[in-house]
């Protein structure tokens, strides 16, 4: 099998591969990615902050504001801290390095409040989401450096259960919050993880304008790859992804603490007006 039929065929499961790809390194590199969440005890490779960091301040920024920061967390007993916050997931103490994508307009306040100029626009929900929109590209790039490097990652969102208090932890500013973590590591070859089926182009592709029509189809072909993915790896997952997916939005009690949000948002000095 060439290695573009073979990266398709993990990417979209045995059937829903799109036909007459373009192939290169990059997009190999793209199409392979899977989290990783068991690391070998061995420290980064030099320089390797310093490498995804250069990788994440490359992306478009909105009007170049760069409205993002990140916290490198590499001391055990901080990261043991946030691993509880976040979840208590054991993989954050294991792996020798932690980031903390930050949607941070702080910076911005401070330069403007140092010249006396007006910020208010600050106050306005579209200026936090432009700040996680800029830690997200920031982030994913710094991931796809990461992984050129031969290093495994897996964000964790669970960052946001405890917001105020991961916010003390790191000493944020007002007007500053953890947008999710990034964990970095050398994967751990006694347990590999495997690339996980995407849905096919058809659900997430809409030609000039949305058109769900056949989308039942298409989540239903998905539900069929990804049972064949958990079998295949052994993985004990009840139902199929509908129902996880649909558990996963039920109500309040299943958005794990971060159903206070916008509160602890507030709280941390975004007007959310
Ligand atoms: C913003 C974000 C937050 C995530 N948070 C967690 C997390 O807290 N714990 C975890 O184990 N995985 C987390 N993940 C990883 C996803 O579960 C994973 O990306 C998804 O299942 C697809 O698998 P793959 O990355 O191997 O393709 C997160 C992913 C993203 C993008």
């Amino acid at each position: 099998m060439s290695a573009v039929a073979n990266a398709l065929r993990l990417r979209y499961g045995a059937e829903a591969q799109p036909e007459g790809m373009v192939w290169n390194e990059t997009l190999e590199l793209l199409l392979k990615h899977r989290s990783v969440r068991a690391y070998r005890d061995e420290p980064l490779p030099e320089r390797a902050l310093e490498t995804m960091i250069a990788a994440a301040q490359s992306p478009a920024s909105s009007s170049n504001l760069q409205a993002w920061s990140v916290v490198a967390v590499a001391d055990q007993a901080r990261k043991e801290r946030l691993a509880e916050l976040a979840g208590a997931q054991g993989f954050i103490r294991r792996a020798p390095l932690f980031l903390v994508w930050v949607a941070d307009l702080s910076r911005l306040a401070r330069m403007a409040t140092q010249r006396g100029l007006p910020h208010e626009g600050l106050d306005y929900t579209e200026l936090l989401v432009v700040g996680i929109i800029d830690a997200t590209l920031a982030a994913q790039n710094a991931v796809i450096a990461a992984e050129s490097l031969g290093l495994g990652t897996v964000y964790v969102g669970a960052i946001r259960n405890r917001p105020l208090a991961v916010a003390a932890e790191l000493q944020l500013p007002p007007q500053a919050v953890a947008v999710f973590g990034l964990c970095v590591g050398w994967p751990d070859p006694e347990k590999p993880t495997a690339v996980k089926p995407r849905l096919p182009q058809g659900a997430v592709l809409h030609r000039e304008t949305y058109d769900s029509a056949s989308e039942a189809d298409y989540v239903a072909q998905y539900n069929s790859a990804m049972s064949a993915f958990y079998a295949e790896q052994q993985m004990r997952v009840e139902g199929d992804w509908t129902d996880h997916s649909s558990k996963r939005i039920a109500g309040p009690q299943s958005l794990a603490g971060r159903d206070t949000l916008r509160e602890a948002l507030e709280q941390l000095g975004f007007g959310m007006r």
